[in-house]
């Protein structure tokens, strides 16, 4: 474990083995489709790689990024749109690859932009949801790991930046965080 994490609290193996059951739940529901999976970056991009890769049905993959936190622990405000798709969604089946759902400004945030565009359907999946935190009443279609209100960094998740590419999650020392 790094040295700068307190616990790990979700190993690679469970990761792996909760991701696929997430990958067998979206290829029942889309069975016959070609649906565009979307990445938030950055947090995303663990899950988002190996989620696709676990999956049976064709897939586009498309990418955007929208920003609640600066290098702050505390949301701050509105989130922004930083990186558009690539590709229209108009009339397409849209799967959306998220790390967390914490206050839930972000998911709101990306449903109205999903239906601004015209995406025919939005099917949403997180591997982390931390329900205790949340602002405004919204959920993700799957939740891979429901979470206590930790600090935590790993697969993806930063804490300024670091430790995304940890393999697995884990909660970050006190002193981390409190010395900046
Ligand atoms: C994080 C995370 C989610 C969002 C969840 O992104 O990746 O997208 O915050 O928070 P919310 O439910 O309170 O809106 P962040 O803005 O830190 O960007 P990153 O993915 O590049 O780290």
């Amino acid at each position: 474990m790094h040295e700068d994490c307190e616990r790990v609290i979700l190993t690679e193996e469970e990761i792996a083995g909760r991701v696929k059951e997430a990958a067998a739940w979206l290829d029942e529901r889309f069975r016959g489709t070609t649906p565009v999976a979307v990445c938030n970056l950055k947090g995303s991009a663990m899950f988002f790689c190996d989620l696709v890769r676990a999956m049976q049905t064709d897939v586009e993959l498309d990418f955007m990024a929208v920003s609640s936190y600066g290098n702050d622990t505390i949301a701050a405000g509105r989130p922004k749109i930083k990186k558009h798709l690539f590709s229209s969604v108009a009339g397409r089946d849209v799967i959306l690859a998220e790390d967390i759902v914490d206050t839930g400004r972000t998911l709101v945030t990306l449903r109205n932009f999903f239906e601004e565009r015209g995406a025919k359907s939005l099917t949403v999946v997180t591997l982390l949801d931390k329900p205790s935190r949340r602002k405004v009443n919204v959920s993700a279609d799957f939740t891979c790991f429901t979470i206590e209100d930790a600090f935590i960094v790993g697969y993806g998740l930063d804490y300024a930046e670091k430790y995304r590419n940890l393999p697995y999650i884990a909660i970050l020392k006190r002193e981390i965080y409190e010395h900046d």
